[in-house]
């Protein structure tokens, strides 16, 4: 019988960091959801547990796992985690911020560019060999237009710190002003939308921003506005988005998290102002290895009993 450590992988994970973990770790991949009863035999056993930004850790499942330790989760999002239940049941949460900001703020600016140039159909139409019969439709200029940024936390400042060199106009919207960014502040993400051509959503998902970009927002954005959706599903409501892009009530849209992923709703995706992603900001090589590098020194830190390099910050390291 394996004297490894008991782990409970609550999500499909990238190859190289199940394997990694493997070389640790005895990994029951995804039991509690594939097996029950025989996740009913081993839940006692179980010491960690492995997700990823999208899983889900609810309450029902942490109190299954009397002698689980610490929850790492390989992304800087945790929203699905019930961090009530962790810290009420003494888990601690890890989770790898920083590693993945580059990646993400490129792909935002990479949706800004999509849907401002109209890349995709850009593409759609050439290949579709219909250039010959006329030029391409005129495009929105992105240098020097007003960026407006939803949580200016690492991953927008990287933002911003990008639209800065395609010379864009920088304001945003945060639980609390950032006197020192430079940038102007709106107070609400309403005003934010009003003032701004391209409304860049990265802040968390969970309860405190569920649906903060509602119909209201989307009509201030206006006609000639872009939403880029790369923070979570749960920040906007699609509902209202779908209708604001059919209506062409806004002119576009960028999105690289839904609600339900992977499932994107027909709707969504059978209209022509909006340009999909399947939540791939950090998907590159690099920041994914960077991400399972971190997620298991995490998990490894916890079993040498040493601090833990990145818990969440409700979960602070204990007094020295
Ligand atoms: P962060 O440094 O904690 O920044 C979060 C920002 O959101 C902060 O500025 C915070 O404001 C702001 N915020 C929180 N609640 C808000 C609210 N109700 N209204 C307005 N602003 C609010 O986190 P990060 O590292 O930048 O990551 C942000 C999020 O990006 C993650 O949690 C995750 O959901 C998402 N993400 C998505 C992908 C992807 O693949 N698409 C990848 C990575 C991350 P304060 O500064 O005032 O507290
Ligand atoms: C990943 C994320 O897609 O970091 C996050 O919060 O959503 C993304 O980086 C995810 O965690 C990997 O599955």
């Amino acid at each position: 019988m394996s004297t490894k450590p008991d782990v409970l992988a609550v999500a499909k994970l990238h190859p190289f960091y199940l394997q990694a973990l493997q070389t640790l770790y005895t990994v029951h991949d995804r039991t509690h959801t594939e097996d029950p009863a025989a996740f009913a035999a081993l839940a006692p056993r179980i010491v960690g547990v492995a997700g990823t930004g999208e899983a889900s850790v609810p309450r029902s499942l942490l109190a299954q796992l009397p002698q689980a330790k610490v929850v790492s989760v390989f992304g800087v999002g945790y929203d699905g985690v019930d961090v009530g239940a962790a810290i009420e049941f003494g888990i601690p949460v890890t989770h790898t911020p920083d590693v993945l900001t580059d990646d993400v703020a490129d792909l935002a600016m990479g949706l800004v560019l999509s849907v401002g140039r109209a890349i995709p159909p850009a593409d759609q139409f050439v290949r579709a060999g219909r250039w010959p019969a006329g030029p391409i439709a005129l495009a929105r200029k992105v240098s020097g237009a007003r960026m407006g940024i939803v949580g200016l936390g690492r991953i927008g400042k990287a933002i911003a710190q990008r639209a800065k060199a395609f010379g864009m106009s920088i304001a945003y919207t945060a639980r609390s002003e950032k006197p020192d960014s430079g940038f102007t502040f709106f107070p609400s993400t309403l005003e934010l939308a009003a003032h701004v051509d391209f409304l860049v959503a990265i802040t968390p998902g969970g309860d405190g921003t569920r649906g903060l970009i509602n119909a209201e927002v989307l009509a201030a954005l206006g006609p000639k506005g872009y939403l880029i959706n790369v923070a979570r599903g749960s920040v906007v409501d699609q509902t209202a988005l779908i209708q604001a892009l059919k209506s062409k009530s806004i002119a576009g849209a960028g999105l690289d998290v839904f609600i339900d992923e992977p499932r994107v709703v027909p709707e969504l995706r059978a209209l022509d102002n909006v340009v999909l992603t399947p939540h791939m900001a950090s998907g590159t090589m690099e920041t994914r290895r960077a991400m399972a590098q971190l997620a298991l020194s995490n998990l490894q830190a916890h079993f040498a009993q040493q601090d833990l390099l990145t818990p969440i910050p409700e979960c602070p390291p204990p007094p020295q």
